[in-house]
């Protein structure tokens, strides 16, 4: 196993430790969250623990199945005790970039109806400002995407429709929607930003997590696992 591969198990060890006997758990997606998934399976296999899984996603759902995580939704929990999920950049207010897997406007909703939303990520996600070398996924309605991407270059973005691999055309999310990558280079004010994206309409949610960490655990290549905390 290679040190980001490390990182990432080592920093899911971390945010599993969160995890209590009863609680209802949001799980996120991607491929450090997926350790977190599995120890999760495990405690609950060798220590008889009495957990619910909320999964945000299709790939985390499966893996759920796999790791023996009974499952729960928001209609029989509409509050979570705890969520953990993966982020592809964070700045040092915590703030993230989040939904290169697709998967952003589940992640999103989940952590909002979370007490405690804790981020598992290896150094390399790590960032001074958001935004550089890292574009906001933004998951749009399929009828509304020329005029989304319109009005998002007439705010400095430059918008890519995310193209499927193994298909032809555009990735179609969990939700049914498509999936534009926009560039904006460092990202000043990330909170104003988020707010102007959301209020066009046909954008269904953006990968602007902004204020939502409470905290972020990251695993470093050598070896050791620094934790973040929002003040
Ligand atoms: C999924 O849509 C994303 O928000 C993931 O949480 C993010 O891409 C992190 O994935 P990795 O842990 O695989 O880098």
């Amino acid at each position: 196993m290679g040190w980001r591969e490390e990182a990432k198990k080592k920093a899911s060890a971390e945010a599993v430790k969160h995890v209590k006997d009863g609680f209802t758990i949001g799980l996120g997606s991607g491929s450090t969250v997926a350790y977190a998934i599995q120890e999760i399976g495990k405690r609950i296999q060798q220590r008889k623990l009495r957990i619910l899984g909320v999964p945000t996603s299709h790939q985390a759902m499966m893996l759920t199945v796999h790791c023996g995580i009974p499952m729960t939704t928001l209609n029989e929990h509409s509050q979570l005790d705890l969520t953990i999920d993966g982020a592809d950049q964070i700045d040092r207010q915590l703030n993230l970039i989040k939904g290169m897997g697709g998967a952003l406007t589940r992640e999103k909703i989940v952590a909002s109806a979370t007490k405690q939303f804790v981020i598992v990520a290896d150094e390399t996600k790590l960032t001074e400002k958001l935004g550089a070398n890292c574009a906001v996924p933004v998951e749009v309605l399929p009828f509304a995407l020329p005029t989304v991407m319109l009005k998002m270059q007439e705010k400095g973005g430059k918008p890519v429709l995310r193209e499927a691999k193994g298909k032809v055309g555009p990735v179609v999310t969990d939700n049914g929607n498509f999936i534009v990558d926009v560039d904006f280079g460092h990202i000043n004010t990330p909170k104003k930003l988020d707010s102007q994206l959301k209020s066009i309409p046909g954008v269904i949610e953006t990968g602007l997590f902004i204020e939502m960490a409470d905290i972020v655990y990251v695993g470093t290549r050598v070896g050791t696992v620094q934790k973040l905390e929002s003040k």
